[in-house]
């Protein structure tokens, strides 16, 4: 891969894209950003309200302007909403200006991380939020799937343990397009 300043996260709900991501940030020296905070920051308001008011296809508007904006900016290390690779654009942009992993997670466990979530996620807020995870993970998984360049596998040793086992998956492949090389003893 010829340039890819980005590290772009993917991967559904609860699979630990925000947490896993700053710490990666973090061990990379370069700056974390959360899509979902910054749409709240440009929306001047949560992600339940923009649903409320403009419903999901106002919040793919906003997320697809979002994304496209932060791609075209400073390296660093991206977190995506579960959604985001919905859209063909989205998936082709992430591909073209970022190295894209995905974070793959079971329903099961995605149910058990998610239990204290009662109001932060629009589409999980509902009563029946198993087979809305069914769902979106069978239309979502080849999604993810398609556009990763890595699939980082379901573990469960918390987010530390994640960012470093990831940090050392990468540093082979994506942080060896984007890190300077080391200064050269030799004149
Ligand atoms: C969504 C996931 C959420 C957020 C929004 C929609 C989705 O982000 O973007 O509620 O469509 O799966 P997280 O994956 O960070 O929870």
């Amino acid at each position: 891969m010829e340039s890819a300043p980005h590290l772009v996260l993917v991967g559904p709900m609860g699979a630990g894209k925000s947490s896993i991501g700053r710490r990666l940030a973090h061990a990379c020296g370069l700056p974390f950003v959360d899509l979902d905070r910054e749409i709240e920051t440009r929306a001047g308001t949560d992600i339940p309200t923009i649903f409320a008011h403009e419903g999901e296809a106002g919040f793919r508007r906003r997320e697809r302007e979002a994304l496209a904006d932060l791609l075209e900016g400073a390296p660093c290390v991206l977190a995506t909403g579960g959604g985001a690779v919905l859209d063909p654009d989205n998936r082709a942009r992430m591909r073209r200006q970022g190295f894209v992993v995905y974070l793959r997670i079971d329903v099961d466990a995605q149910l058990a991380r998610l239990a204290h979530d009662r109001s932060s996620r629009p589409l999980i807020a509902g009563d029946d939020r198993e087979t809305v995870l069914r769902r979106l993970a069978a239309e979502r998984g080849p999604l993810y799937e398609a556009v990763a360049d890595l699939t980082f596998p379901p573990t469960d040793p918390g987010p530390v343990e994640a960012a470093s086992r990831l940090a050392a998956m990468l540093a082979d492949r994506w942080l060896r397009t984007v890190a300077p090389a080391p200064a050269s003893e030799s004149p």
